[in-house]
């Protein structure tokens, strides 16, 4: 077994760590460091369950080696809230009932966090191509499609 040594930050804080080189990115965030929010489908960058945020792109954490991260930034979904509140995005899937069962709602999510910091106004269209690498077989996805469009609304009325 190989082992490496990474630095990076992940939700904000420094981190330190060690990793197998065969190790991927999913396993790593969720049995090295406990971060089970990120869900593993199908192992194949097929279904997006696993879609975590690395220097600011949506990847697919499967299809990615833990040591890829080194000296990189990592956003899991743990992320996301802060101080006990949900982030915008979070509170419009509640909202619109865009989860049912929530195992592709952390993919979801991360997809859509990447995507509306650069398409801050999108149209419903805009969004449903941004999920289209996202499998859900639950909500029919009309509850996603709302959620996102809300919680961009909801920027852009911000001061
Ligand atoms: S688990 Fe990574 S795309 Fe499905
Ligand atoms: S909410 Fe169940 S798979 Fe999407």
């Amino acid at each position: 077994m190989s082992e490496r040594h990474l630095t990076f930050t992940l939700n904000g804080e420094r981190r330190e760590a060690s990793a197998e080189t065969r190790t991927h990115l999913a396993d790593f965030l969720r049995h090295g460091l406990g971060l089970t929010g990120t869900h593993v489908g199908c192992e194949h960058g097929v279904c997006g369950a696993c879609t975590v945020i690395v220097d600011g792109a949506p990847v697919r954490s499967c299809l990615m080696l833990a040591v890829q991260i080194d000296g990189c930034t990592v956003e899991t979904v743990e992320g996301l809230a802060t101080g006990g509140q949900l982030s915008p995005l979070q509170q419009a899937f509640a909202d619109h009932h865009g989860l049912q069962c929530g195992f592709c709602t952390p993919g979801m999510l991360m997809t859509l966090e990447a995507f509306l910091r650069v398409t801050p106004s999108p149209t419903q269209q805009d969004v449903r191509i941004a999920i289209s690498g996202n499998t859900c077989r639950c909500t029919g996805y009309q509850g996603i499609v709302e959620a996102a469009l809300t919680a961009a609304a909801a920027k852009g009325s911000r001061p």
